[in-house]
């Protein structure tokens, strides 16, 4: 599902101070794509999210899908930094929390909750609870909960950066095996130049606040991606690009936030 952003603005009014948070922000995602997201702290990243899956309007601007507008829009589902699932359902019910909510019948949606468990590596955890398993599992779950959804649109807001770096990097690989098998159009924002570099067909790089995107980056290297390719000069000249459009705008917003501190 191809994804248009044209000229999205977005403020905020808090107590009644104005944030500016996105202001002209405009990308084009294209269908089965992993486009990867990147820009300093506080630059509206995951605002922009939140407004592509519709769970915020937009100030200014819009978005559409493969060319339209549509009044529902298409069928998004978002994971997030913490995994957000729920404490009182076991694994299988939390995986098939979203056919339930759609009123697939039981039978149907357990054997699909079930694939997708599978599929992610828990088998024999589909009656644990979620405070039984690590952070890596939990994330684990929560992918599996996005799948079974089967969502046209996959929104991924940091799904790693609550993991240590060994989980982190195992769940880097599982996440390309995964998305090559379903081939979803992911938005995926990230903190993590080398991440964002390993996971993405192309690297949008956002602005400091109000967040823009300055950049979109193809990244060249072939697929399937592994972690060998994190050592070879074309990846390094590839983060190394990614660094430099990024740390101009951590200057900005370092610079904004000390001027900030002296008024
Ligand atoms: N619900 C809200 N109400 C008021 N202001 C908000 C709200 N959500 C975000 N903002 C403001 O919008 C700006 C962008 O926030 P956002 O969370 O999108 O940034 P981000 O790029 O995701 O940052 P981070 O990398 O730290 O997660 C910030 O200044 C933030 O304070
Ligand atoms: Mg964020």
């Amino acid at each position: 599902m191809r994804i248009s952003v044209s000229n999205v603005d977005k403020r905020f009014s808090v107590r009644g101070r104005e944030v500016n948070a996105l202001n002209k922000a405009s990308l084009e995602v294209r269908d089965a794509e992993f486009l990867t997201l990147l820009g300093p702290s506080g630059c509206g990243k995951s605002t922009l999210l939140q407004i592509i899956a519709g769970l915020e309007p937009a100030t200014g601007g819009k978005v559409s899908f493969e060319g339209r507008r549509t009044a529902s829009g298409p069928v998004t589902t978002m994971v997030w930094q913490r995994y957000a699932l729920f404490p009182w359902r076991t694994i299988k019910h939390n995986v098939a929390f979203g056919c339930e909510m759609r009123g697939m019948p039981r039978g149907e949606r357990m054997a699909r909750a079930q694939h997708f468990i599978e599929n992610v590596g828990l088998i024999g955890f589909e009656e644990a609870f979620p405070h039984e398993l690590s952070g890596g599992m939990q994330q684990r779950v929560a992918l599996a909960r996005a799948l079974c959804n089967d969502p046209e649109i996959l929104l991924m807001d940091e799904p790693l950066a609550a993991l240590d770096a060994q989980t982190r990097t195992v769940m880097q690989v599982e996440l390309l095996r995964i998305w090559d098998q379903y081939k979803k159009t992911v938005v995926y924002v990230t903190h993590s130049i080398d991440e964002a570099v390993l996971l993405g067909d192309r690297i949008a790089i956002m602005s400091a606040r109000p967040g823009r995107i300055k950049e979109v980056i193809p990244v060249t290297l072939p697929r399937p991606r592994t972690l060998d390719m994190l050592t070879t000069p074309e990846f390094h000249k590839l983060a190394d690009h990614a660094w430099n459009s990024i740390k101009e705008e951590f200057d900005v917003a370092y610079g904004a936030s000390k001027e900030g501190q002296s008024q």
